[in-house]
């Protein structure tokens, strides 16, 4: 496995795979790897091809006043993680690599950025977007390995890949979960062990919302959204909702009926758990008549 700090060798080496005929699948990070992200890594393995990995925590995505700062980082057991993974390159750029020359170039996927996440987080998805254009541009991936916990990040660069005609495939692959439901983060080192348990929560309320859409075939999305909201206060009462949405899976539009809904539904949440912010999701299709 090998290290590279250049955006030039990356492209080098990039360059130089695809000319022997290989192919070349992508998993990009902000690191402080758990098992989610290796999940990623093994599915990347399986195209057979070259496994590139980035491990950059990218400001631009950060809001004032959010975790940049103290975002977990640890690049040593990460590598390790890698390595154990099958990674052959990690990029791991510092910022001055990524952002010389002040650049005045962004990308804006409008409309779906907004919704969602973007509401508490103005900006975020053009941060996101921006750097995983520049990552597609340096890694040069045929296909990219990505989570469902991040259904808007997904959304936001499906559209991205297909407005902008990037030659790379989105793979998305299932949000890997602790043992009581609660969705793998590096984030979820800021909590404690009380808050790590109560958080388990998060899952039971979005597959509540699944089962009354699914089975109960609820008519009105209040509806569900206000029982989910009970739900959490009986169960985790020191948690606090900041949204529980229900929306189609691409543009991120509200359904007000969804147990007539006929396709794939997305249940996403983002929850206050002390001073950490939490997101989890669930997808699932619905029809109506099954
Ligand atoms: P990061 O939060 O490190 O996540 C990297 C990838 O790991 C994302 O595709 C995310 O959905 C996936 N992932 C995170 N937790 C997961 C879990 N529990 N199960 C499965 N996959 C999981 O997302 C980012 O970094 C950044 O925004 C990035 C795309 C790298 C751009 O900076």
């Amino acid at each position: 496995m090998k290290v590279v700090k250049e955006v030039s060798v990356m492209q080098e080496i990039s360059d130089y795979h695809r000319s022997t005929g290989r192919k070349i699948a992508f998993v990009p990070t902000m690191g402080y790897l758990h098992e989610g992200h290796a999940s990623l890594m093994f599915s990347a393995k399986e195209t057979g091809g070259i496994v590139v990995a980035s491990i950059f925590v990218n400001p631009t995505q950060f809001g004032k006043g959010e975790d940049f700062d103290k975002y977990p980082r640890d690049f040593r057991r990460d590598a390790h993680i890698c390595e154990k993974a099958g990674v052959d390159y990690i990029f791991h750029p510092e910022a001055s690599e990524m952002y010389s020359n002040r650049p005045l170039t962004s990308v804006t996927v409008k409309e779906i950025s907004d919704k969602l996440e973007g509401k508490f987080r103005p900006g975020h998805f053009t941060g996101v977007a921006t750097v995983v254009a520049k990552l597609i541009n340096i890694v040069k991936p045929h296909t990219m390995h990505m989570g469902s916990k991040d259904a808007q990040q997904n959304a936001v660069l499906k559209k991205m890949i297909s407005d902008l005609n990037f030659d790379t495939k989105l793979v998305i692959c299932q949000t890997v979960r602790e043992e009581n439901g609660l969705a793998m983060s590096s984030r979820n080192t800021y909590l404690t062990a009380e808050q790590r348990e109560n958080a388990g929560s998060l899952y039971r309320i979005l597959n509540e919302g699944m089962r009354q859409i699914t089975e109960e075939k609820a008519t009105d999305a209040e509806a569900v959204k206000a029982r989910a909201a009970d739900l959490l206060k009986e169960l985790s009462p020191g948690i606090e909702l900041q949204y529980y949405e229900i929306t189609d899976n691409e543009l991120l539009e509200p359904i007000p009926d969804p147990g007539s809904f006929k396709g794939e539904i997305l249940i996403s949440l983002a929850a206050k758990c002390g001073t950490t912010r939490l997101i989890d999701n669930i997808i699932f299709e619905n029809n109506p008549k099954g």
